[in-house]
């Protein structure tokens, strides 16, 4: 991993590997999959997240065994352990918190895909991966992080090989969101400035990227933060032997300034899938 870190790096890295934040992913966001769900037909949280990675996967064209995959921002790596089962794939997951990456190891030694699936430590704003080494570029929830977003995709497209598939999601701001509104957003994960549907697309055009579909989902990005709101209240008594009082409230005042945005219309979030030309 390299030293340089930026202050966002070494912010998100500390916010996720402390133990509050550890315990809460893992026990209310679904263990597995950290990322947002989709609520169409359920409510239960780790099932809707679930729905995500099956939606996406449905839109992948050219998933095989063959298929050189990485996953930007792992977490528990439940969607790159789903790949590799689903397709037989390689699939490499880089992820900064090296406490998620321990537990994502452990998970795919379980489910016997260590073969299938590395965890490898480091940051997606500097991917240790050769030039055209990848075929399907895949993340979750992931890019909000990041206060570089432009040297994120120019990397996805230094890795990815002509023709390859990029894949994601991100909670993101409205297109039309106005001048300084998202700050009690941004201090939840310490942010510094979040995407947009626009964005994304004139800067995968700029790097030469055609968009496949872009399928704007944002009432789930709503439904989700309300139902991790409502699981972490209603078992705030039995979590507080695990997770500490000022994280829990401090996670339930962020997550109501984050429906609260999203009632207002400030917020997106979608699957974003697009083409390397070849
Ligand atoms: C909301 S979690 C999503 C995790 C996973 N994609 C999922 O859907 O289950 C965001 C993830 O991004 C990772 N992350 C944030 N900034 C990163 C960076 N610069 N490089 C690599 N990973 C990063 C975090 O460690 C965390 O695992």
């Amino acid at each position: 991993m390299q030293n340089n870190l930026s202050s966002a790096e070494v912010l998100t890295e500390s916010y996720y590997d402390s133990s509050d934040a550890d315990r809460f992913y893992e026990q209310v966001w679904g263990g597995e999959d950290i990322h947002i769900g989709l609520y169409d037909e359920t409510d239960n949280i780790p099932e809707a997240s679930r729905n995500t990675v099956t939606t996406m996967v449905d839109s992948l064209q050219g998933l095989n065994e063959q298929s050189r995959v990485i996953d930007l921002g792992a977490g528990y790596g439940g969607s790159a352990r789903y790949l590799a089962k689903l397709a037989g794939c390689n699939v490499t997951c880089l992820n900064i918190s090296e406490v998620q990456n321990t537990r994502n190891r452990e998970l795919t030694r379980q489910q016997g895909l260590d073969q299938k699936v590395e965890v490898r430590h480091g940051s997606f704003e500097e991917i240790p991966c050769a030039d055209a080494s990848m075929d399907i570029v895949w993340s979750q929830d992931s890019f909000l992080h990041s206060s570089q977003k432009e040297k994120v995709l120019s990397e996805i497209s230094r890795i990815m090989a002509p023709g390859g598939e990029l894949i994601f999601t991100d909670p993101m701001q409205a297109d039309n969101c106005p001048e300084g509104v998202l700050q009690p957003v941004y201090d939840r994960l310490n942010l510094e400035s979040m995407g947009s549907f626009a964005f994304y697309r004139e800067a995968l055009n700029v790097l030469g990227f055609e968009e496949t579909i872009v399928n704007d989902l944002t009432p789930q990005l709503r439904n989700h933060y309300d139902y991790v709101r409502q699981n972490l209240q209603g078992r705030y008594d039995e979590l507080v032997a695990i997770i500490s009082h000022e994280y829990m409230d401090n996670m339930i005042k962020g997550l109501e300034n984050w429906v609260a945005a999203a009632d207002k219309g400030y917020l997106a979030w979608g699957i974003l899938h697009f083409t390397k030309s070849s």
